[in-house]
């Protein structure tokens, strides 16, 4: 596994593997199994693959975690390379981000629900790095987790609007035995938000299962996830919301594939997770 710090040095290696397919993993680090999964269905079926960790800066508001968010490049190197990475781009913030920005991107369609909602700009900050990093890379698939569905539907406007040649794969959410889905963020948690986090996942299901048993009034879906989360967890709900999936609009009754996301804030982590289902109630792992 090759590790480059400098976008010439990316491109002259990038440059050797001259008509291979590029399966690009983006990632901010601190690696755990949902990461490793992308990074291995990409090796599966892409010939080189390129991994990056870069924390962006610019996707962080200016009350979040950015000087928090947890670092081990050690570990990750050794990850990295295990899971059949073959150059993993590692750029400082200067090494990305020169210059003041003459340009900046705005994410106006699915921007304002979920995520988006309460972090303004996050978006933003995610598209401009990802069109850098996809300019570099040139990668003929890349590959997210559902995890952070809105994240897919959002790249998924990228590469459409801004035409990039680019096949998006949205793979699997991993958790933990007990449902918690796999974040950076959950070695934040204490002992007893881990135990209450299993939570979000349970309340999941049982919004799904309400579809799966007829129900179609989203209102009451969103009730009773809102219900179960309060009744189990201290934390503190920033939102519950049923939306259409990909295009992630309000809708009044469940008549086709939907998003049942939720974020809520525990003292020192903010977890989302979510389940995207078609109207029946059977869940979508994987996008494309
Ligand atoms: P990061 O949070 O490091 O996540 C990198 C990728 O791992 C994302 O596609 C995310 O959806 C996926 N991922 C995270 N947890 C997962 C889980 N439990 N199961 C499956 N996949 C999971 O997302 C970002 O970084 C950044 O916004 C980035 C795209 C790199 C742009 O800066």
């Amino acid at each position: 596994m090759k590790v480059i710090r400098s976008i010439d040095q990316l491109q002259r290696e990038l440059l050797k593997f001259n008509k291979q397919t590029i399966g690009y993993v983006p990632t901010m680090g601190f690696f755990h199994e949902g990461h490793l999964s992308l990074m291995n269905t990409a090796r599966e079926e892409t010939d080189l693959v390129v991994a990056s960790i870069f924390v962006n800066p610019l996707q962080f508001g200016p009350n979040e975690d950015y000087e928090q968010y947890p670092r081990d490049e050690e570990r990750d190197l050794k990850l990295a390379k295990e899971n059949g990475v073959d150059v993993l781009f590692m750029p400082d913030v200067g090494v990305m981000y020169p210059d003041k920005a003459s340009i900046t991107m705005k994410v106006v369609k699915r921007a304002n629900v979920l995520c988006g909602r309460s972090r303004p700009g996050h978006f933003d900050g995610v598209v401009t790095v990802l069109t850098k990093l996809f300019n570099m890379i040139q990668p003929d698939k890349v590959y997210f987790g559902m995890k952070d569905a809105q994240q897919v539907a959002v790249v998924d406007g990228l590469i459409t609007d801004l035409n990039f040649p680019i096949k998006l794969v949205g793979l699997p959410t991993i958790r933990e035995d007990n449902g918690l889905a796999k974040s950076s963020r959950n070695v934040r948690l204490s002992k007893e938000e881990v135990f209450e986090a299993q939570s979000l996942y349970r309340a999941l299901i049982r919004g799904q299962q309400l579809v799966v048993d007829g129900e179609k009034d989203p209102a009451t879906i969103i009730q009773d996830v809102k219900q179960t989360i309060r009744h189990h967890t201290d934390g503190k709900i920033d939102y519950v919301e049923l939306l259409s999936y990909p295009a992630l609009e309000e809708i009044t009754i469940i008549n086709e594939q939907i998003i049942l996301a939720i974020a809520v804030q525990f003292k020192h982590a903010r977890l989302i997770d979510n389940l995207v289902f078609n109207k029946f109630g059977q869940i979508i792992e994987r996008l494309r």
